[in-house]
Order: C-alpha cells, then sequence, then structure tokens
C-alpha cells in the first residue's frame, strides 16, 4: 500500500498544514536528537541544559555528536543563525537566538548572526527596500538585546556586508546549480533570480571563520527546521571547498495563536503571533482569542481534560514562559487532568508575556549604541 501523502509542506518559502515532526526528520533524513545526545551536551556545557532542548522543542540534529567530539578534543567552534527581516521580531523567533545565546555563554565561543535584508526583499513581493532595511536594523537591536557578548558576536547585515560575504559567495555559488536549489526550494520558471543566488549568501557565514582562520573552525547552526534545505546543500559542497560541514540543531515551528502549524504573519494574519511591539492590550487580546486544546464547555474540560500537544498557549509555556521544569510539569499535568482550565492558564501566563516584553525593551535601548559595530563590512583578507 503506497502511504498516503504528508498534508503539510515545510520548505524555507512555505510551511502549511498540520506538521508531523517525526515524518518530517525523516523525509529530510536529519538525526533524532536522542536523550544520550542531550546528556552529553549537557555534560559539555556544565551540568545544565536549556529548556528548549529539555522540552524537545530542538528535537532533531545532523552531526552534533560529531561537533562534541572535536569539542572534546579542544577544537572549539562557532555558532551560526540569521533572521530574514520582513518585520517586527514575534516571540517564536526570539527562541532561536535564546539558545543560541545559551551556547555562546556555556561553550564560550563566537557568534555570527545573518540579517537576510535582500532575501525578504527577493522573496517577499509587498516590501519595499526601505522596508527589508529598516525591519533588519530593528531586528539587530532585538536580537542583541537578548544578551550576546559584543566582543565575540559578529553581524553579516547582507545588504552591508556584501564585501565581506562576496568572495565565499562566489566560490559557493560555483559549486551548485540550478536543478539543485530548483528541487531544494520547489522554484518555479517566474522565482525571481535573486532567490536562485541567495542560498550562496546564507551558506557563506557557515565557512567565514575557516576562511579567515586558514584552518578548519567547526560550525553549529541552531534554526527552525524549515532552515534544513539550505544547510543540506551547504553541507554538500562543504569538502568540496575544503571546508567542514556545519552541524545543525533543529527546532519544530512554534505554533501559531491561531491554530496555525507556525507563528506567521504571511497573509495578513497578524492575529497569529505576538509581536515584541505589540502593546498590553494587544497581547491580551490576543491571548484571549487564542486557540488551544480545551473542551467546549467548562464541564467537559473538567471530565475529560485537554489536549495541551495542540495548544498555542502550552506551546508558549513550552517554549519559554514555564520558569522552571515543575511549573512546566504542573501546566502539562493540570491541563491534561482538567484541573486547569484554559482561562485560568491564560490569565497566568499574560503577566510574564508583560514581564518579558518589558524586559526585553529596556535591554534593546542598552544594546543601540553599539549594535551597528558589529557588522561586519570588510573581508579578512582581499579575495
Ligand atoms: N533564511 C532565514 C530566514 O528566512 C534567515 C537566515 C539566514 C538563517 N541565515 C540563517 C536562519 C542561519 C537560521 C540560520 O529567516
Amino acid at each position: 500500500m503506497p502511504e498516503p501523502k504528508p498534508s503539510f509542506v515545510v520548505t524555507p518559502y512555505e510551511v502549511k498544514g498540520r506538521i508531523d515532526y517525526a515524518r518530517l526528520r525523516e523525509e529530510f533524513g536529519t538525526q533524532e536528537l536522542t536523550d544520550d545526545l542531550k546528556a552529553r551536551l549537557r555534560r559539555a556545557a556544565g551540568g545544565a541544559l536549556h529548556p528548549l532542548i529539555d522540552r524537545g522543542i530542538y528535537y532533531s540534529h545532523r552531526d552534533l555528536g560529531w561537533l562534541l567530539d572535536r569539542y572534546e578534543h579542544g577544537e572549539p567552534f562557532f555558532v551560526y543563525s540569521g533572521r530574514g527581516p520582513s518585520g517586527p521580531l514575534h516571540v517564536s523567533h526570539l527562541l532561536q537566538f535564546e539558545l543560541c545565546r545559551w551556547l555562546q555563554e556555556k561553550f564560550h565561543v563566537p557568534m555570527y548572526i545573518q540579517i537576510t535584508d535582500d532575501e525578504k526583499f527577493w522573496a517577499r513581493s509587498g516590501l519595499s527596500r526601505e522596508e527589508t532595511v529598516r525591519w533588519g536594523e530593528e531586528n539587530l537591536l532585538d536580537i542583541l538585546a537578548v544578551g550576546f557578548d559584543p566582543a565575540r558576536t559578529h553581524v553579516f547585515f547582507d545588504s552591508k556586508s556584501i564585501a565581506a560575504l562576496y568572495p565565499l559567495a562566489i566560490r559557493v555559488a560555483q559549486k551548485i546549480n540550478f536543478s539543485t536549489v530548483k528541487a531544494a526550494f520547489g522554484f518555479t520558471p517566474s522565482t525571481n533570480i535573486g532567490l536562485v543566488f541567495y542560498t550562496a549568501l546564507q551558506t557563506a557565514p557557515s565557512f567565514y571563520p575557516s576562511w579567515a582562520d586558514g584552518r578548519s573552525v567547526p560550525c553549529l547552526i541552531p534554526c527552525g527546521i524549515d532552515q534544513d534545505p539550505h544547510f543540506r546543500l551547504t553541507r554538500d559542497i562543504a569538502e568540496g571547498l575544503g571546508y567542514p560541514k556545519p552541524a545543525l540543531l533543529h527546532s519544530q515551528m512554534l505554533p501559531g495563536l491561531l491554530g496555525d502549524a507556525a507563528m506567521s504573519t504571511t497573509g495578513s494574519r497578524e492575529e497569529n503571533a505576538l509581536f515584541l511591539t505589540d502593546d498590553r492590550a494587544t497581547v491580551e487580546r490576543k491571548v484571549r482569542n487564542a486557540f488551544t486544546g480545551g473542551r467546549a464547555t467548562v464541564e467537559e474540560q473538567r471530565r475529560l481534560g485537554a489536549t495541551p500537544e495542540i495548544c498555542s498557549i502550552w506551546a508558549l509555556w513550552r517554549s519559554r514562559f514555564a520558569e522552571t521544569d515543575e511549573q512546566f510539569r504542573a501546566i502539562t499535568d493540570g491541563c491534561r487532568s482538567g484541573s486547569l482550565l484554559c482561562g485560568e492558564c491564560k490569565q497566568a501566563i499574560l503577566p510574564r508575556i508583560h514581564a518579558f516584553f518589558d524586559q526585553q525593551r529596556a535591554a534593546r535601548e542598552k544594546v543601540r549604541p553599539w549594535a551597528e559595530s558589529t557588522i561586519v563590512t570588510r573581508p579578512p583578507h582581499p579575495t
């Protein structure tokens, strides 16, 4: 019997449907982030594990074991991640950078951040150049405000850093042909040629420190699993260029408040996401109206319990708002048993979201004076 076709789509340019994450991992050919590997990471990090990994939001990887082997043999790695600026950040965007910051702190490693103002101009026809640049600058403040160490944090803002990235991107582009990107990203004859080239720019930072230092420096990329197609290409061509394949840590998407597969606002679904720029009243409205795993009536919920796995509010607790594992377990158990009702649960998370937004806004102002200085504008050597 042929397997039924999955009813979801995940590419860097489209996420839709109810995602079966285990199946996606199989389709993409990535590895499960097993308990053994998590235990190794915990040990290497000095005994603690970031909740995003511990609670299973990061659930897949490529070559993490290899990266840890090298680290244990005294070879430091660097962390690379990025953001395509198409609007204000929402909470789900920050999670990836919270994990990066944790990695930088625990492993004392450099961080490279790419802001792809070109990609979003090419991919979203509604945005002007001015808008993608302005969102890039705004998003960078929020990302740096997560707490990166300015002395060890380097930013590639594509349109401002092109002189630094281009010598590498030239070499990368030479190794990738059109039929490969067409198959990887689902491009059609009407796709603009900027996007056809773009993946070479997203690959370049993975090799940058190796290129700069003239020796092999391992790279670790935390990203949403939707970005894996880019880095599959990166890994395929790495050895041919004399660079190590980057290791990857893949996360699930944070579901949208309207019950969508991802907290995305494509197609004017503003209520689907919590933007860092939302004021209190807006946050309250969005949370109040959010899709949950609750039952139709209180009586039913008390009797049968609710379903955390499909709930957008539970996903928020899980990803960052439950401060301790005990609290996270209590919320999950209360939900499942029917002792915690959705209204109470929403009421309980609101002050935490407000506090987080306040703290993030204050931190953002502190990084403003030095943010620009993290942008790399010149290549390490002339070619
Ligand atoms: N393409 C990513 C986006 O649309 C941005 C990005 C660039 C990125 N480099 C990255 C994401 C590395 C994760 C890791 O948001």
